[in-house]
């Protein structure tokens, strides 16, 4: 029997699907499939921000015809989407041929409802308010191999105002440090190469035995064997000297910090109760480029949040200089039901959103641009993770995240791979593999 996954979202869902093909194998279902020959199909739905959840619809739609001409098909609807207050029961009276609806928390239960289906005739819904246990016993389908990826915690208490995560994914829980590591270490042992610790906000990591992130983290990199190791995301209210002097001492650790700062407006991130300022902000990665002078700072940023004037998204812009981003996740605001955020007055209009996010996007771009060109005639190492068909190239990215592409007879993936930088072209660059 055959399934397909449809992954919406960010890495923490990507891996989410990794644990639903592994209970979709252990059900029965071996075969990954196109959607058209799957027995079952689940959407893992994201809810941050309207495009995601929008995008869903229009492809949950798009099965009715399937599920009319094969009823036997299972469709299950899981993720963010269906946790969020009401919404399942929308989605049920919206698309009736949906068999199963399961939140966040009842991932490790889908086997289950998978078997109850096939007995029940009428729609499944089970959701829980907060997830029970960290340890779920779900062997993931891994299926980004040279890379794997570690939950260390779920949830998040920051309740950012514009953000629905903390209402969806329920409170911080941290996994137990010795099964984080047991993880690493078998991953690192099966060959793996580059292990990315994920959570909403690592930093704010504790685990059992008073266990905080940097030391977690230390641990991880003193495991034995050829690997890097990643970690996202970071919140810089809970950013730490200690942090850095892990990173500083610790070489198998990316010298990449993703520190998403949302805003360069010392009154917009007030509003957005992210607390820390801008001068925090630019000390914490001034303090981490003075130990760690070669660690690129990656960020995410929102424009046209509720009441943002031109001069607060003029402070935005110029952050991207003073913070010296090597590159930048940009996004337009949009207003999630249930956040502060959604009911604040001064929300902005669409034209002006589109502005700033054009203005925004080519300053980030010029940035990266500028960085990728002084790769030019400079040996990088890459790791390479795939290979491109249709233009005939492998490719890889380097400790800063960077894609590098560059031809090679021998199939070099899960390979470190150097390769002479002949050419660079936005975030990409173009070489020749010289080991
Ligand atoms: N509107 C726009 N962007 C958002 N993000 C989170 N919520 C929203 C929203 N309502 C962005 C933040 C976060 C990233 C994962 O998504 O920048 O860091
Ligand atoms: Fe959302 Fe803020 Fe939590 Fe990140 S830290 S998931 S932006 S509430």
């Amino acid at each position: 029997m055959n399934y397909h996954i449809v992954t919406y979202g960010c890495q923490m869902n990507l891996h989410e699907s990794e644990k639903i093909a592994g209970i979709l194998r252990s059900c029965g279902y071996e075969c990954e499939s196109g959607l058209e020959e799957a027995d079952v199909v689940v959407f893992n739905t994201c809810c941050i921000r309207e495009n995601a959840e929008n995008h869903a619809f229009g492809n949950i739609g798009s099965l009715k015809k399937l599920k009319k001409s094969n009823p036997s098909l299972i469709i299950a609807v899981g993720g963010c989407m269906a946790q969020e207050a009401g919404k399942a029961a929308w989605l049920k009276s919206k698309f009736p041929f949906i068999d199963i609806l399961f939140g966040t928390h009842n991932l490790p239960e889908l086997g289950e409802l998978i078997e109850r289906k096939r007995r029940e005739k009428k729609t499944i819904i089970s959701l829980k308010e907060e997830r029970v246990a960290t340890e779920d016993g779900v062997v993931p389908v891994r299926t980004s191999y040279p890379n794997a990826w570690v939950n260390i915690m779920y949830g998040c208490n920051n309740f950012c105002s514009y953000c629905i995560v903390p209402y969806v994914r329920g409170r911080e829980k941290s996994r137990r440090p010795e099964d984080i590591l047991k993880e690493v270490s078998s991953l690192v042992e099966e060959g793996y190469k580059e292990i990315t610790l994920l959570g909403q906000n690592v930093n704010s990591y504790s685990g059992e035995g008073g266990m905080r992130f940097p030391e977690l983290l230390e641990k991880a990199a003193e495991i034995e064997g050829d690997f890097r190791l990643r970690f996202m995301t970071s919140h810089p209210k809970d950013f730490s000297a200690e942090l850095v002097q892990v990173i500083k001492r610790n070489p198998k650790i990316c010298r990449q910090l993703h520190l998403p700062a949302q805003s360069g407006s010392n009154r917009i991130l007030s509003l957005m109760n992210r607390r820390y300022t801008r001068e925090t902000y630019l000390s914490e990665i001034a303090l981490l480029r003075r130990e760690v002078p070669d660690c690129e700072v990656t960020t995410d940023l929102i424009v046209g949040f509720p009441t943002e004037t031109e001069e607060d998204f003029r402070e935005t812009l110029s952050l991207v200089d003073a913070a010296d981003f090597s590159s930048a996740f940009t996004f337009v605001y949009s207003p999630r039901e249930g956040t502060k955020a959604a009911v604040m007055e001064g929300q902005i209009a669409e034209e002006t959103q589109k502005d700033r996010i054009m203005r925004l996007v080519e300053r980030v771009n010029a940035r990266t641009r500028e960085k990728s060109a002084r790769y030019v005639g400079r040996e990088v190492e890459l790791l390479c993770e795939d290979f491109d068909k249709k233009k005939d190239v492998y490719l890889g990215r380097d400790v800063y995240g960077r894609m590098g592409y560059f031809k090679s007879e021998k199939n070099r993936i899960g390979d470190f791979v150097t390769i002479r930088v002949t050419e660079a072209n936005g975030i990409s660059l173009y070489g020749e593999a010289v080991n």
